[in-house]
């Protein structure tokens, strides 16, 4: 019991913990309260807003952009699940079904496609200005954590939407792709210091299998549609709200 007091006092009083939990650590009223303003799940609202909280001359709107175009992405992928269908079977007649036969489905298509490119792009150099302007220093460290794993989440929708038209261009590259992963150590089956065999290692939980088929198919569809842009929007909140609290950064 000692022991672990001891712990988590030690954990409450690291720089980690304090760049996450701003409050007062003391238990008292106002810290209580405190508590609760801070948190964007318990109070989604900023108590107050600094003034240059507002100014946009050094942040190119490159994160603004980002979130356009995720919401781009939000529009048109919702139109195109009308017309898709993860099986083997389907999938890439209904590439060609929208491509011919849908109106507008072409250009659809497309919209999704270069929005998802140009996300990537923007993201890149949203990173760079924030790099630039040192806008990854405290008191806004836990900001570029956040914004880490908005980039793996981004990364991420397009890896796992490269697979959906089910074409050879894609087929060939998640099967290439997700080689490499069966080749990570220890938790790929052919990674050094792995003791795992092809059913039971990394690859074989991506694919829902040994091999690309319609399991593939369906759970790169899930992570896509779903699991991905939940979480992503889950974690813009919290990025979103860090950046009205903080403010945005002035120059150097
Ligand atoms: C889906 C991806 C992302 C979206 C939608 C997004 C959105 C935003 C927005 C709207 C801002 C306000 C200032 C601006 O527009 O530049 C911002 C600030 C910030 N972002 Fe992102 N961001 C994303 C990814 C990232 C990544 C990958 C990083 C770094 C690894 C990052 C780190 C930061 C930091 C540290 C700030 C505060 C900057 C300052 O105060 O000057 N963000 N983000």
């Amino acid at each position: 019991m000692e022991n672990k007091s001891a712990l988590w006092r030690w954990i409450k009083g690291s720089r980690v913990y304090k760049s996450i939990f701003r409050h007062g650590y003391e238990d008292t009223k106002k810290n209580r309260i405190l508590q609760i303003r801070s948190n964007v799940f318990l109070h989604i609202h900023p108590v107050k807003i600094p003034d240059h909280a507002y100014r946009i001359r050094f942040t190119w709107c490159m994160g603004g952009i980002t979130f356009f175009l995720f919401l781009v992405e939000v529009m048109t992928g919702a139109f195109l699940m009308f017309y898709y269908t993860p099986t083997p079977e389907q999938a890439y007649r209904d590439m060609l079904y929208l491509r011919y036969d849908v109106p507008f489905g072409m250009i659809l298509r497309n919209m999704h496609r270069w929005a998802a490119h140009l996300m990537i792009f923007t993201i890149i150099l949203h990173m760079l200005r924030v790099f630039l302007t040192g806008s990854y220093k405290p008191p806004r460290e836990f900001n570029w954590v956040i914004g880490v794993t908005l980039l793996v989440i981004t990364l991420l929708l397009s890896f796992t939407g490269y697979l959906l038209p089910w074409d050879q261009l894609s087929y060939w590259a998640i099967t290439v792709a997700t080689n490499m992963i069966g080749a990570m150590p220890f938790i790929g089956h052919e990674g050094p210091l792995s003791l795992l065999d092809r059913y039971h290692d990394i690859r074989f939980l991506i694919l829902g299998g040994s091999e690309i088929g319609s399991n593939a198919l369906l759970r790169f569809y899930v992570m896509h549609i779903i699991v991905l842009p939940v979480t992503g929007m889950i974690f813009m909140a919290v990025h979103f709200w860090r950046v009205r609290k903080d403010g945005i950064s002035r120059p150097l």
